[in-house]
Order: C-alpha cells, then sequence, then structure tokens
C-alpha cells in the first residue's frame, strides 16, 4: 500500500489563531476578536450577545503566535519538515476591515502576497481558507452576520478581489472552514446571535443557505478567473455519527444524524438540495427564502474537492434519556463511546473512525477527499528546549494508519495537513495550552514567554514521515 508520490503532505493554521497584530496593517476586528478565554469563552460562544456588550480584550486572539510577524521562520521550519503544502486562512477583516466596503485594504492584500511567495521559495503549495470563524464584526453589529442576505454579495468581492490577486500564488482555495459549524455554534459559523423567542433552525439553516450560495457564487469567479487552475474546496467538520446501539432505532437516528452533517456537503458537491431536507425542514419548522437564480448557482458550481477535518467520530441514540447524559467534550456533542479513549480535552480518539469516514465520504461524493485537519490538542511539558510528545505520535502514526487503509480502499486522497503544525490558540478554549503542534511556541495563556519556537519530538517524527511518503510511521 503506498502514497502517490505528489501526495501533498503539510500542516494547517487559521488566520485568528495564529498571526496576532489583530489591528495592525489596517485590520478591522473580526468576531472571534472580542471572545474571553477559558472557561468563559464555552459561555460565550453560545451566548454571544454578552461578548458583544462586553467585548473581551483578551490576550490569546490578539496576539496569538505572532506569527503575523514571525512567518518567515516559521514557514522555514515547516520546510525543514519537508511540508509539500501548508493550509492557512485569510482574515477576512485585514483585506476589507468592516466587510462592506467596496475597496480591499492594500496593506492587507500585501501581507498575504509576501506569505505566500514565501510558501513558494520553499515549494510549498498554499491551501487557503477564505473564511475560517473571522467574519468582520462590523458585519455581525451592522447586519446580523450570515442571517443577512447582504453578505453574499460582501463575501462574493472580498473572493474576487483575493483570487485576482492570488491567481499565481494559490491552487487550492476552500470558501469556508467547517461549514456545519454553523448548525453547532452559530456564533462562530455565521455571526448569529438568536433570540430565544426565534426559530434557531429557521435562522441556521437561513444562514447556511446564504453560505452555500455565497460559495458557489466564489466558485463562479474563480472558474472565470483562473479556469480549471484553481481547485476549489468545501470544508467539513466531520466525523461519522454511530448508532449507540443495533436497535434499528438506533441506526435510524445516526442516519439522519449523519444526513444532517452531510447537508452541507451534498449541496456543494451534488449541486442542489438533497431529497431529505424536504422533510427535516418540514419537521424543523424551516422555511428557506430562496431567491430565483440560486438554485441554479448551486447547479452550476459545484466544488472540484472535498476537504474535512477529522478528530473524532460520534454516537447517538434514539432515546432521549440516554442521549441527554453523557457528554464528549467537543462542539459537536456525542454520546461517550465506551470503546473509545479520550484526551485530555475529553475528544474520544477513533483513528478506524477516520477510515470510516473517508469512505463514507468518497462513496457518497466520487471526488478527492484532502485532509485539512487532525491532531491532538495537549498539554505539553517544555524540558532541556523540547517536548517529548509520544502521544501525539501515537495519535498521528495510528490515524495516518487508517488514512493509508483508506487509500488502499480505492478512496482518491489528495493530501494531509496536520492541525496546529506549530502551537496557536485553541478555537474552543481560547487558551495557549492545548497545543497541537510540532513546534513548541513559548507562550502561555496569559501571553507570558519569550515567544520561542523548540521543536518537539514528534517535528523529527514527521519529517521522516513526509520524507518516506508515509512508509516509515
Ligand atoms: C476545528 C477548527 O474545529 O478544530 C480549528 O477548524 C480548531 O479552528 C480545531 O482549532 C481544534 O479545535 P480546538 O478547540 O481544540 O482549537
Amino acid at each position: 500500500m503506498s502514497l502517490p508520490k505528489d501526495f501533498l503532505w503539510g500542516g494547517a493554521i487559521a488566520a485568528n489563531q495564529a498571526e496576532g497584530a489583530y489591528q495592525e496593517g489596517g485590520k478591522g476586528r473580526a468576531l472571534v476578536d472580542i471572545l474571553p478565554a477559558g472557561k468563559e469563552r464555552w459561555e460565550a460562544l453560545y451566548n454571544p450577545k454578552k461578548a458583544l456588550e462586553t467585548k473581551y480584550d483578551y490576550y490569546p486572539s490578539h496576539r496569538a503566535i505572532n506569527f503575523y510577524h514571525t512567518y518567515k521562520e516559521d514557514i522555514k521550519l515547516f520546510a525543514e519538515m519537508g511540508f509539500k503544502v501548508f493550509r492557512t486562512s485569510i482574515s477576512w477583516p485585514r483585506i476589507f476591515p468592516n466587510g462592506d466596503e467596496l475597496e480591499p485594504n492594500q496593506e492587507g492584500l500585501k501581507f498575504y502576497d509576501d506569505l505566500f511567495s514565501e510558501c513558494h521559495k520553499y515549494g510549498m503549495e498554499p491551501l487557503v481558507t477564505i473564511n475560517h470563524f473571522d467574519t468582520p464584526l462590523y458585519l455581525v453589529e451592522k447586519y446580523g452576520g450570515w442571517r443577512n442576505r447582504k453578505l453574499i454579495e460582501y463575501y462574493e468581492r472580498y473572493a474576487k478581489v483575493v483570487f485576482e490577486r492570488y491567481k499565481d500564488k494559490v491552487r487550492y482555495w476552500l470558501t469556508f472552514n467547517e461549514i456545519n459549524m454553523l448548525l453547532h455554534i452559530p456564533f462562530f459559523g455565521g455571526g448569529l446571535i438568536i433570540d430565544d423567542d426565534e426559530n434557531a433552525d429557521q435562522i441556521k439553516f437561513q444562514a447556511a443557505h446564504h453560505q452555500l450560495v455565497a460559495s458557489s457564487l466564489a466558485t463562479k469567479a474563480a472558474r472565470e478567473i483562473n479556469g480549471s487552475n484553481f481547485k476549489i474546496g468545501c470544508m467539513l467538520a466531520a466525523g461519522e455519527i454511530y448508532p449507540y446501539s443495533c436497535h434499528p432505532h438506533d441506526l435510524l437516528k445516526s442516519v439522519k444524524e449523519n444526513q444532517k452533517q452531510y447537508f452541507f456537503i451534498d449541496v456543494q458537491s451534488r449541486g442542489a438540495y438533497p431529497s431529505y431536507t424536504k422533510r427535516m425542514f418540514r419537521e424543523l419548522g424551516v422555511n428557506l427564502q430562496m431567491e430565483a437564480d440560486d438554485e441554479r448557482l448551486l447547479k452550476e458550481y459545484t466544488v472540484d474537492f472535498i476537504s474535512f477535518s477529522y478528530y473524532s467520530s460520534r454516537l447517538t441514540s434514539a432515546d432521549p434519556a440516554i442521549n441527554a447524559g453523557n457528554k464528549s467534550g467537543n462542539a459537536f456533542g456525542s454520546l461517550r463511546n465506551p470503546y473509545l479513549e479520550v484526551s485530555e480535552w475529553g475528544w474520544q480518539i477513533d483513528p478506524i473512525g477516520l477510515r470510516v469516514t473517508m469512505n463514507n465520504l468518497y462513496d457518497r461524493y466520487q471526488k478527492p477527499l484532502f485532509i485539512v485537519e487532525n491532531g491532538l490538542g495537549a498539554v505539553d511539558k517544555l524540558e532541556n528546549e523540547t517536548v517529548e510528545d509520544d502521544y501525539r505520535i501515537d495519535y498521528m502514526r495510528e490515524h495516518l494508519k487508517q488514512m493509508m487503509e483508506a487509500v488502499d480502499d480505492g478512496v482518491d486522497l489528495l493530501g494531509y495537513t496536520s492541525w496546529g503544525c506549530i502551537d496557536l490558540v485553541s478555537a474552543g478554549s481560547g487558551e495557549m495550552k492545548k497545543r497541537y503542534g510540532f513546534i513548541y511556541v513559548d507562550l502561555d495563556n496569559e501571553g507570558n514567554g519569550t515567544g520561542k519556537r523548540y521543536k518537539k519530538k514528534s517535528f523529527d517524527w514527521y519529517k521522516k514521515v513526509i520524507e518516506t511518503n508515509g512508509e516509515e510511521l
């Protein structure tokens, strides 16, 4: 079993979790810039009203790991590991500080020009997410985020600008990070603030529709600007949802939940609202408002490849009493699977689930897949200028083995970028202490530390993996 010679090995980060410099270079504020860290973060994600009033002013997202200023030395380290691809995102408010301007911020554009050139210096292909949880705050405050159809126009303008500007430097694009996050943490995914007396499903699916149309319009613009030289991908927070037992009710429940998860990709990849949405919307009381051209756009401009993050499988039961308890620790809510171990943050660890997920995604869409996030968030201890992170190596080794099994099963896979290849701020906790990297960054939750970079044990391990194209794990 071997991977294709041109397999894209690499790592991934996101602007808002790495760059810092949150008010430099003409950047406006993103919705994530007003969120607190630690315990309060979780509350704020689900009750963003308070965050909007308070506008928390916390270290992590504001200074992050200072990648805005250190990208040259960081990319050099990625190159040392042999990265063929580097996934990052463009910060929307660096390009359009408020989001609804007519002209982009030149300083912001220049930053990414330099960053992408730096990647090419080492033969590294940038893989760029257009929107990764950082919708401009102004669009949230003035327009209500993605519930407002106006955002389609602003996103389209932004996408056109970056396509034109970077057409010679970027080939792979993702329109929205984890587009299905909108259903789970609507503020993160769509800048949504939903009142108690509103039908939350109506607001969420309407916002989802706007993002889906925006994604198609971006794909249309990409084709017009650079034809098939651009490869446009969607991005799903994936993880097969298993039935709690072999009771048919549980199986049916898992089928329904998986459909809800795949809903976004069904539209982005197949080009139409799937048959099951009719009933799903009816039962949820959702009545989508569409414009005349929407269905045609969705149909004509589908994605070239399917990218996804994979951290864990999930588990569901048809019995509300069982479903009510025993939740695992991440945004998607899952029952605890007794066959799986969990990370320090309660995320279940299921390498075989990756193979299952890949098989299902490929069967469903028959388009190339790209794993753009996977990894273990853990507390690392810096000792003698390194971290002995065997636990991370074990986690990745098992996942990569299953990834290769899936390729052997026949799945067409373009590449693999591990999440947080350099330590960065956690999206869910807003802290530094949940680390994913091969490179340790000497900063703590309060921003104390030198910011210096240290290679962890996994650095050399991953280098070898890339060098041998996965033969030596
Ligand atoms: C994904 C996001 O949900 O998971 C990343 O795309 C995020 O932004 C990653 O960092 C890991 O989550 P966390 O909460 O551990 O940072």
